[in-house]
């Protein structure tokens, strides 16, 4: 299985060592796409909040980017502290669909433990192909998402 998904970006991605074995297939499936891998890159025990910062603090304006754990959970609870982040964990296409075109997701966090890479690169296709639906109602709940600071 090798997937050309049409996306020709920089693609910034870091997992902890949950989420490695995941990170590693799907960097293999999809060689096409543009990756930086910021690690982990080996199974030792490490703190998911400290890949999360370090990817976070290196994503520019209009990229995207993947954090892998074992639930997704503690890489987008770290993730959403960035003003500039609106991180959502998708285990299905639909909600990566939804957390695109409703959301402006720029970072998909992916449950390394309960998804395999077949749903992982569904999900990341279509989390890399679907534009922001930028309906007015859509704009102003974004908009929101930083307020109040
Ligand atoms: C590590 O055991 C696990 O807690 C971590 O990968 C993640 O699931 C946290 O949200």
């Amino acid at each position: 299985m090798s997937e050309n998904i049409s996306y020709n970006l920089p693609l910034l991605i870091a997992s902890d060592h949950a989420g490695m074995e995941l990170k590693q297939e799907l960097i293999k499936h999809s060689q096409n796409l543009l990756w930086n891998d910021l690690g982990c890159f080996n199974k030792e025990k490490t703190d998911y909040p400290d890949w999360a910062e370090k990817l976070c603090k290196k994503l520019k304006n209009n990229m995207k980017a993947i954090l892998i754990c074992g639930t997704g959970q503690g890489m987008a609870i770290k993730a959403n502290r960035y003003s500039h982040v609106r991180a959502a964990l998708c285990w299905d296409s639909k909600i990566a669909h939804l957390a695109r075109s409703h959301n402006n997701a720029n970072v998909l966090c992916l449950p390394g433990r309960f998804i395999n890479v077949k749903q992982a690169i569904s999900i990341l296709t279509v989390f890399l192909t679907t534009p922001f639906d930028n309906k007015p109602s859509y704009e102003r709940r974004v908009e929101k998402l930083n307020h109040p600071q």
